[in-house]
């Protein structure tokens, strides 16, 4: 028997189904013909101080470029998360915590123990200064108060820029200093995976080029020991001893900002997308609620860091705003071995899990074992996000893991729209794997050629999406203008995602990958130039050039080219000595898979490096370089070939 290419919605699905393929059609075509009406009553969804009367205000052209949602409207996304469930569910359970270490005990929180959590949090905030508007900055593991302060800075009007936990002191001083935070939230060690984190020491390492920083609020998690400043730094736990437990609810415009959240982009340094209050919270709610089918009472779980995009629209946002009870993981998915993921489910009875396709590409290659010696009874759906899924992986999902009996929505969005664009509803779209399947509500993607002409019917092309949605960034922190260039210049009054992507005769949409300098490393994406900037800062380097190539695991690997100053030696010690110098330049994600040391990179006569012909020596298809007589100097590209690294 061959495998099917399309797995048709479940007839127990299609009969529960929330929306069947019908309804979706019609809810789908209602919001793209009015949208106006249609945004206004999703947006009944939230609980607003001020229901707005406007919905969606917008233009991508130039003369006019604006965006915004709701505008009118007032609320506090953290009374969403939480004070507005008090009286229906304050005894359910919120959060359910899962420690790394298996045989510690998991925390859980009522709705009514994260209220006062989230508002001594907040207090605390206050104390050590924060007002409305000011840009904290949070370096956390994945603990409980990580949640808390998100919802805390939410509930005073204080933006927050969570920064993921891997990444080295220089990164974290670069996004403390580019939106001037005055506090930083952290805690003393990290673990993850039987291994510490020294959260608090490189924040220590950081703070010295932070002028705008004042205070360091530090969580005790591990008890490891640290230095505290006086002065400088104060223990959580020592201020919350000393405030309330309850806190007033910061009235916030829709269109305030809630978070800022730093991304790679294919040049220079990373952008600070700006995420609002009103749209932001509506998309990733309804998103939630609609593609993961969820019910009140069932156990969900997004398997992702809180310092990712992912973790704040659904650990955080999307399900507490639906009153759902959300599991957060301190760890990683396959330690202390490859049946931790499975076991984590039969403990805590998940019905829906959202994991990306790198963790199951790593926990497949262990063999089936450690998937069929657990249960998993409790699985009712399954999801991915990050970076497309090989239908081998997804089958490996579906069949093994699900037992043939869940379907599997993958998910296609980015940090800059907020939460999901394209993905199946499952009682409404038949699945085939590796494909996103269909827009969601409000949601026009369109396929454009280089000119950007707009293609029909089954095709490929670059992916834009043609009008604005409320989940959409609204700016890059500080740099409205990188904002506009970044997005809207390619094609005049659409939005780029910088995808590409292939709609098929059914209209279901397949993304091909990055057609820009941006590599997807295990669903993280990193910015070619970024690595490129850490390599050059090595004494040594005089240039060089990353690209990414098709790795098992992690989806694309990194590979540089790297071009020594005169009298410096290549050597395999070199090779590793730059491997560490990126890593602690930027973090472990962005440390080179592959270094070639490169006597000459190929470039035009104008100096423009062509990465086309990197990419593909990367690849190992050097057969078909294509045109290289516009080159320089030709003769490069043999050195390349002969001396590829693989
Ligand atoms: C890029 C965005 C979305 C949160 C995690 C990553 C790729 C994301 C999928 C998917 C194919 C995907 C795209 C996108 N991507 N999800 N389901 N299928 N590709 O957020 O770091 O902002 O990266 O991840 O290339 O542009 P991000």
């Amino acid at each position: 028997m061959t495998d099917p290419a399309i797995y048709p919605v479940p007839a127990e699905w299609k009969a529960k189904a929330k929306v069947d393929a019908q309804r979706y059609a019609q809810l789908h075509g209602r919001s793209l013909a009015d949208p106006g009406s249609f945004w206004l009553e999703q947006a009944k969804r939230l609980d607003w101080i001020k229901r707005p009367e406007i919905a969606g205000d917008w233009s991508f052209d130039e003369k006019d470029f604006h965006i915004s949602w709701f505008a009118d409207g007032k609320l506090n996304v953290a009374a969403n998360c939480t004070d507005r469930h008090l009286a229906t569910r304050g005894d359910q359970t919120a959060i359910i915590w899962e420690p790394d270490e298996p045989s510690e005990e998991p925390r859980r929180y009522t709705y009514a123990e994260l209220h006062k959590e989230v508002c001594r949090f907040a207090n605390v905030l206050k104390a050590a200064g924060a007002k409305k508007g000011d840009r904290i900055t949070i370096y956390m593991p994945m603990i409980p108060e990580a949640a808390f302060a998100l919802l805390a800075c939410a509930r005073i009007g204080a933006v927050h820029s969570v920064v993921f936990g891997g990444f080295s002191p220089d990164a974290l001083a670069g996004r403390i200093q580019d939106c001037d935070s005055t506090i930083v939230v952290t805690a003393d060690e990290g673990r993850r995976g039987g291994k510490k984190v020294p959260l608090k020491a490189n924040v220590d390492k950081a703070a010295p080029l932070c002028p705008s920083l004042e205070k360091v609020v530090v969580v005790q998690a591990t008890g490891g020991s640290i230095d505290m400043e006086p002065g400088r730094d104060v223990w959580y736990h020592d201020m919350a001893a000393m405030v309330a437990d309850e806190c007033p609810a910061e009235a916030m415009g829709a269109e305030d900002p809630l978070f800022i959240l730093y991304t790679s982009g294919s040049t220079g340094k990373p952008k600070g997308v700006l995420h609002t209050s009103g749209g932001y919270l509506l998309w990733a709610s309804l998103t939630h609620e609609m593609i993961f089918d969820y019910r009140p009472g069932q156990i969900y779980w997004c398997a992702a860091d809180i310092g990712w995009v992912t973790g704040h629209s659904y650990i955080v946002y999307g399900p507490l705003a639906n009153g759902a009870t959300t599991l957060m993981y301190e760890g990683v998915p396959n330690w202390p071995n490859a049946s931790r993921i499975w076991e984590v489910a039969d403990r805590h009875q998940v019905e829906i899990l959202y994991t990306a396709p790198t963790a199951l590409r790593a926990l497949m290659k262990e063999g089936d074992d450690f998937v069929t010696k657990t249960s998993r009874k409790s699985l009712k759906l399954l999801g991915t996000v990050g970076e497309p899924i090989n239908p081998e992986a997804w089958r490996w999902y579906h069949e093994v893991v699900g037992e043939g009996r869940c379907p599997i929505v993958d998910t296609w969005w980015q940090t800059e729209t907020g939460a999901a664009m394209i993905a199946p509803l499952p009682g409404a779209i038949d699945l085939k794997p590796g494909s996103a399947t269909k827009p969601f509500f409000g949601i026009e993607p369109q396929l454009v050629d280089a000119d950007g002409k707009v293609l029909d019917g089954a095709t490929e092309g670059n992916l834009v999406i043609a009008r604005s949605w409320p989940g959409q960034m609204r700016t890059v922190w500080g740099d409205h203008q990188r904002f506009f260039q970044t997005y809207f210049t390619t094609y005049p009054g659409k939005y780029f995602t910088g995808d590409g992507c292939r709609r098929d005769e059914d209209g279901y949409y397949w993304i091909t990958g990055r057609v820009d300098d941006v590599i997807n490393v295990s669903g993280h994406r990193m910015g070619t130039a970024e690595v490129e900037s850490a390599l050059v800062l090595h004494g040594k380097v005089a240039e060089a050039a990353v690209v990414g190539f098709p790795h098992d695991i992690k989806g694309q690997g990194i590979y540089a080219y790297v071009t020594l100053n005169a009298n410096c030696e290549a050597s395999d010690e070199l090779r590793n000595e730059l491997k560490q110098w990126v890593r602690a330049e930027i973090g472990p994600i962005a440390t080179p898979d592959a270094i070639q040391f490169a006597p000459g990179l190929p470039k035009t006569r104008s100096g423009k490096i062509m990465r086309r012909i990197l990419r593909k020596i990367a690849e190992g298809d050097v057969t078909s370089l294509g045109d290289t007589s516009t080159l320089a100097d030709p003769s490069v590209v043999d050195d390349l070939v002969a001396n590829r690294v693989g």
